[in-house]
């Protein structure tokens, strides 16, 4: 008999160490309606993702150099821009097409098997309000590199409608989006092309300023020297990583070893962590918090990185 669980709000709470009475009102609204009801994955169902990870390593498809990578990028954010001319802005619109739901689910250290297909993004919507809540309510400019459909600052202007965000992209289609949530619906929103790779010196950080980052520095692989020293020079208040961390895998831990695989096949972001404790070592920065909520991701899963420049 299949013993069948859900993922409850004070799961969230451990998750995101965050305490019960200060999860947020469009978390507790939204948890509601999604359906979180697993069961762990048998051996069988076991054996089935791991054969479906080791046929996506074999692909070609999976390693991706930095300019087909931007080909990508502008291609998939060209057409969310698209859908959006023709049918106007909503947060579904600018729902990134890389999540096509699955059978498979990462939580709590285990392979779990989802009802809902789509919970990874479900559950990434969730997790964001918490984030944004938590970590950014503070501050009054909110710059997003790698702002992507400009999903997350959609978002944050629901939540926060009276702070200045900037989305920045190194293509242009996010940019656009930007300057159409910012026309459309009137959000105080702006764009700017900016490549994390060769950040421009031209991007100057306003006083009390956050930076954040979801899912967009795993683009790097090892290339994020150049970004860390320009947030250094710019000091914002606060920096806040949601992205995969290798540091935080275990290599005995057969999921986090195919997760280790997968990243390393895709060259994502790598040696940061370690980068971060380096300069904290140097008195260049203060780390605040660094964790893995143990939240998928199919193949992989993001952890939080909370720090300051000195
Ligand atoms: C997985 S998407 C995440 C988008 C968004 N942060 C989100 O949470 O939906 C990665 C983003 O990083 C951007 N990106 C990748 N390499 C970049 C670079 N060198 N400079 C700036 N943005 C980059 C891509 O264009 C894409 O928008």
């Amino acid at each position: 008999m299949v013993e069948k669980r859900i993922i409850e709000r004070e799961d969230f709470s451990r998750m995101f160490k965050i305490h019960y009475d200060q999860l947020p009102e469009q978390f507790l609204s939204g948890i509601d309606r999604v359906n979180t009801s697993y069961h762990e994955a048998d051996k069988k169902e076991l054996a089935e993702y791991i054969l479906y990870i080791l046929k996506l390593l074999n692909t070609p498809e999976v390693a991706r150099s930095m300019e087909e990578n931007f080909q990508a990028w502008n291609k998939g954010w060209d057409e969310n821009l698209q859908s959006i001319l023709q049918s106007g802005i909503d947060l579904e619109i600018l729902k990134a097409k890389y999540f096509r739901g699955s059978q498979f689910f990462r939580y709590d250290n285990k392979l779990i098997i989802p009802e809902n297909n789509d919970i990874e993004y479900d559950l990434f919507v969730l997790s964001r309000y918490i984030i944004f809540s938590k970590y950014l309510c503070e501050y009054e400019n909110i710059y997003e590199f790698g702002c992507g459909s400009c999903q997350n600052l959609l978002m944050l202007s629901d939540m926060f409608p009276s702070k200045r965000l900037y989305g920045l992209d190194w293509v242009e289609p996010s940019v656009k989006i930007a300057q159409k949530l910012s026309e459309t619906l009137d959000r105080n929103i702006e764009g700017f092309i900016f490549d994390m790779l060769n950040p421009s010196p031209d991007i100057v950080l306003k006083p009390n300023s956050a930076v954040t980052t979801i899912h967009s520095l795993e683009q790097l692989g090892e290339k994020h020297d150049k970004l860390l020293s320009f947030i250094i020079a710019a000091k914002p208040d606060i920096v806040v990583n949601y992205e995969p961390i290798l540091e935080f895998y275990d290599e005995d831990n057969l999921l986090d070893y195919l997760a280790l695989l997968y990243s390393s096949k895709r060259n994502y972001l790598s040696g940061y962590m370690t980068a971060l404790r380096e300069l904290e070592k140097q008195n260049k920065i203060e780390i605040l918090q660094a964790y893995r909520p143990f939240l998928g991701g199919i193949i992989h899963e993001a952890s939080l990185i909370i720090w300051r420049p000195l």
